[in-house]
């Protein structure tokens, strides 16, 4: 087995049974992914990708406020995509959900992209983090859009050594790549709960 069927092995094993009260939960300290959905530009004819949807809330909202779009949700787990699915089922004309694990040189996507969203994934990616962002850069269009939240650091050991165990990297390593390979447009670090964590939101062009 080599280290990126690892990855998502431990991923596909970890939300068997979390996809279940993923969105119940998540919501009190997953912050951002409104106001960065509501910071990307628009289009009539966008297509919009999301690598690591998850159980599709992003998508969902997304596809209710954008009618004109054409969704993609990328995702190695198959509990995950099937709250995906449920979730999206009214705009399923015009959401495709993939599974497979995104960042591993064959792209899924057949055409160059004009939004791929990374929101709360990346943390997760290890390892792959920077071949997914690569990956990205090469599936959208000159001039493409991608959007990034997630966990930025934490002064805290303790805090940074339960969210390892939880297959959360928070090493600050995801912003400075961002900004290296994108033309930043947005860029915020947020601090939450006093200084428990801080998270970041991130739009670059391509
Ligand atoms: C914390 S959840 C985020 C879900 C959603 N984006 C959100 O904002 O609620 C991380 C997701 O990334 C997915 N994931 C992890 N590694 C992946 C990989 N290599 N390729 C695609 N998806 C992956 C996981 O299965 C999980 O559904």
């Amino acid at each position: 087995m080599n280290t990126s069927s690892d990855q998502v092995k431990i991923m596909q094993r970890f939300y068997r049974w979390q996809a279940g009260i993923y969105d119940a939960t998540r919501w009190a300290f997953l912050f951002g992914r409104q106001r960065l959905l509501h910071l990307l530009p628009h289009d009539e004819h966008f297509h919009f990708v999301e690598i690591g949807c998850g159980t599709g809330r992003n998508l969902r909202h997304l596809a209710g406020l954008r009618p004109t779009w054409q969704f993609t949700g990328i995702d190695v787990s198959p509990d995950m995509l099937r709250q995906a699915r449920k979730a999206t089922a009214a705009y399923s004309d015009r959401v495709n959900l993939l599974q497979i694990p995104y960042g591993t040189g064959i792209s899924p996507l057949r055409e160059p992209v004009d939004v791929i969203l990374f929101s709360y994934s990346l943390t997760m990616f290890n390892p792959g983090w920077e071949a997914a962002i690569e990956q990205a850069w090469h599936d959208l269009r000159p001039g493409g859009i991608v959007a990034a939240v997630d966990f930025h650091d934490t002064p805290y050991t303790w805090f940074r050594n339960w969210m390892t165990a939880n297959h959360v990297r928070m090493d600050r390593h995801l912003l400075p790549f961002f900004e290296k390979r994108f033309q930043p447009e947005v860029r915020q670090v947020h601090a939450t709960f006093g200084l428990l964590w801080r998270y970041f939101l991130f739009v670059g062009k391509k």
